[in-house]
């Protein structure tokens, strides 16, 4: 049987091209960067060029990219570094890696996503306060593909800053979005944004935190100066050669396919399986993510049926599915328990085909039917 890998949110293979480039930085060239010697400098060469890669993407200079272990670490500081002590604005579906941050803080908001799954501008310059230090909303959902107003958001920022002495920043967790969406951070208007290497058909690992010049974010990890003091540690040189090449290799004009086929998916779906609602904003989203909603099934027993036919999906997001409580992002809906336990995560990717749509689109309708005989429901 072949397997039909849908859950390219969760994750993505290496591409060739990027293997390839990160494999003499394991043996020929293994040096430390902080080596002065011609080893060293060879390690020295590949990290600017990697840097200058993802400052290109992001149109903006190579001292703003700091190379951390993952987009995790990358989020941690920003809301560590950023907040300052002060209130912190974010939305009720982020991501744990701004979540679990933001709750080591008493003074924070998490603003409404309501039912389509989309953060309201208005809604964010509602509550800022005096003492308002960051802003944090991500730019697409992991879970529901939801595109957020970022830059409406950071247009808005900008005036309300030019009012203000103590500037407030806004970061945004860009790693579902930069296979399909400009990061461009100028045209954005960001402070702060994260990236991950495995989302991008690069290694694991290894993220990105861009920090605008001149942003005061303070240190949250001690050591040697490595990436300018914001990231101590000897960097990860092969992650770093392949961040680069991921980059490098994005089209973000290159979805029309993917959405071809991810609409194919969801008006199969819900029109083939009687109680079959699709979850936040259908105009609103991300080239590759169909996130249902079926009454009566666990999503946990036709992830399993799925899994049995060789198709890979999830019930969320991968780091939340090792846990029984419902997902916080389809409670932010507004969906109740029962209903957030009834959901499947698609996502596709640059490996997708139709044929692979087509075998999933023949294959769920049945295993629904057959759940729901089972359940009585
Ligand atoms: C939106 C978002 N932010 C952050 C992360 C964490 O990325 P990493 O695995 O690089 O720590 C993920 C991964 O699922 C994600 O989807």
């Amino acid at each position: 049987m072949k397997k039909i890998y849908l859950d390219y949110a969760a994750t993505t293979p290496v591409k060739a091209n990027v293997l390839e480039k990160m494999m003499p930085f394991f043996t020929d060239k293994f040096a430390n960067p902080s080596s002065i010697h011609s080893f060293g400098e060879e390690a020295v060469f590949a990290l600017d060029d990697s840097r200058k890669a993802v400052a290109q993407f992001l149109n903006s200079h190579q001292r703003e990219v700091v190379f951390t272990a993952s987009a995790t670490e990358a989020n941690n500081m920003a809301v560590l570094g950023a907040s300052n002590n002060g209130h912190i604005i974010t939305s009720s579906f982020e991501h744990e890696a701004v979540l679990g941050p933001c709750k080591t803080h008493t003074d924070v908001t998490y603003l409404p996503v309501y039912k389509e799954g989309v953060v309201k501008v208005e809604d964010v310059l509602k509550e800022i306060k005096e003492n308002t230090t960051l802003i944090s909303i991500m730019y697409v959902n992991s879970e529901i593909g939801t595109i957020q107003p970022i830059k409406e958001i950071g247009e808005a920022l900008e005036e309300v800053n030019k009012n203000r002495k103590n500037k407030i920043l806004f970061h945004t967790d860009a790693v579902q979005a930069a296979n399909y969406l400009s990061c461009d951070v100028n045209n954005l208007k960001v402070d702060l944004l994260t990236l991950s290497g495995h989302k991008i058909y690069g290694p694991k690992g290894v993220g990105v935190l861009y920090v605008r010049e001149g942003s005061k974010i303070s240190q949250i990890l001690y050591g040697a100066h490595q990436e300018r003091g914001h990231r101590p540690g000897t960097e990860n040189i092969p992650a770093i050669v392949g961040m680069g090449e991921a980059i490098r290799s994005i089209d973000v004009n290159d979805s029309k396919k993917t959405k071809t086929m991810r609409d194919k998916v969801i008006d199969g779906i819900t029109s083939s399986i009687s109680g079959a609602a699709l979850n936040g904003s259908r105009e609103n989203r991300i080239a590759n993510n169909i996130n249902i909603t079926f009454t009566g099934v666990e999503g946990e027993s036709m992830l399993i049926a799925l899994n049995e036919e060789g198709i890979a999906v999830s019930t969320g997001s991968a780091c939340a599915s090792n846990s029984l409580s419902p997902s916080h992002v389809l409670l932010s809906l507004g969906l109740s328990h029962r209903a957030a336990h009834g959901s499947l995560r698609i996502t596709l990717g640059s490996m997708t085909t139709e044929k692979e749509i087509d075998e999933l689109l023949t294959k769920l309708p049945p295993i629904v039917e057959r759940l729901r005989e089972i359940s009585g429901r």
